[in-house]
């Protein structure tokens, strides 16, 4: 059981989960708000997902991943009546987003910061309406490209928890990955690529911040994707 346990909860995440020490203050916030917004997957899931929320949500929708949390921030202020779970690993991104949530309570947020896997596990069936994978860990060396967080196990997982005509976005600066995304949807019986020009891989999608790893890549000549995915 504790072997299953440690195999499963690092199954898709291979990153640090710590980076430099945070400042007492942080992890003050982080203490004291963390429980308020952590999802409690002991606890069976909500037969309806919304009453996750307390504030009275119509949808959920994921971020996978969501380092400093700029453009989960903004998802969920532009989309008050939808409900976002997002998930980080990574316990600075996680203060810094608790930090900012301090500072600005928001109610249609909450978060999870363990492998996304686990969560995606948890949720009911068809009870999800988007899923926002932006600049997942690029692994750019072929023996490390089976760590890559899509694989066909986890498009499973999408298939399940999608609801249908719900949408995978995925944005990379790592032309291999990208290619690897599109090979892995494309023989996928549950996604359908949306593009139908080169500007809808090219052109960011609506309201777009950008994010921090985006800028970094940007900074360094590397161009970005932006694919959109609609579950059959
Ligand atoms: C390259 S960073 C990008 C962060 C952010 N989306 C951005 O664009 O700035 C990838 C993030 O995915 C997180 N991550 C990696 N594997 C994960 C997993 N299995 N479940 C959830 N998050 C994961 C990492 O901790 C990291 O913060």
């Amino acid at each position: 059981m504790a072997e299953e346990r440690r195999r499963r909860a690092t199954e898709a995440f291979f990153g640090r989960r710590r980076g430099k020490t945070l400042r007492p203050q942080q992890s003050a916030i982080l203490a004291s708000l963390l429980p308020s917004y952590l999802v409690d997957l002991d606890q069976p899931p909500p037969a309806h997902l919304p009453d996750l929320f307390d504030g009275g949500v119509s949808d959920v929708r994921l971020e996978i991943g969501f380092g400093g949390g700029e453009h989960l921030l903004q998802e969920a202020r532009r989309n008050p009546d939808t409900g976002f779970i997002g998930i980080e690993p990574f316990v600075n991104g996680m203060a810094k987003l608790m930090s900012a949530l301090e500072a600005a309570p928001t109610g249609n947020i909450r978060v999870y910061n363990d492998d996304a896997t686990r969560l995606l596990d948890w949720l009911p069936e068809a009870s999800i309406a988007g899923i926002d994978l932006l600049y997942p860990d690029p692994w750019p060396k072929k023996k490390h490209w089976k760590r890559r967080f899509v694989n066909r196990s986890n498009l499973n997982r999408f298939a399940r928890v999608l609801s249908p005509g719900g949408v995978v976005t995925f944005a990379s600066d790592i032309d291999t990955y990208v290619n690897w995304t599109l090979l892995e949807c494309d023989s996928h019986p549950a996604f359908e690529w949306q593009a139908t020009s080169a500007d809808d891989w090219r052109q960011p999608y609506e309201g777009w911040p950008g994010t921090r790893y985006e800028a970094k890549a940007m900074r360094e000549g590397r161009v970005p994707a932006y694919l959109t995915f609609r579950r059959r």
